[in-house]
């Protein structure tokens, strides 16, 4: 095997594994991974799951270099310290609550503390 037979392995290896492992650390489902975490910055689970492996944040807070997330009413911060736990443990990010759930509870969530959406 030449040299130039090994570098292309090698690449081929490097692009496979991190394919695999980009994978591993999304759930299953392509709904799932485009659902969004942070509705106010529109900031899906795929985007957090790449920010984490490429930046690998010392704490949950600097999920707002992503898009935001997190900096505008509040709501998805403990989902956004789960995800970041969950990643952070080797564990598939997900958020084990339906997006209906999701958006109903975000709702209530402004309600009780006065939030205004902007428009
Ligand atoms: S939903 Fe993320 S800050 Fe409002």
């Amino acid at each position: 095997m030449d040299l130039s037979n090994t570098l292309n392995l090698k690449f081929f290896l490097a692009i496979f594994h991190e394919k695999m492992y980009f994978r591993y650390m999304m759930d299953d489902t392509p709904q799932e991974n485009e659902r969004e975490v942070c509705i106010c910055f529109h900031v899906p689970l795929h985007k957090l799951v790449k920010f984490y492996r490429l930046h690998h944040p010392a704490v949950p807070s600097l999920f707002s270099q992503c898009y935001s997330a997190g900096t505008g009413c509040g709501w998805c911060i403990p989902f956004l310290q789960k995800i970041y736990e969950q990643l952070k443990q080797g564990q598939p990010a997900t958020i084990k609550m339906s997006k209906e759930e999701y958006l109903s509870r975000r709702k209530e969530y402004h309600r009780q503390t006065n939030y205004q959406e902007k428009s």
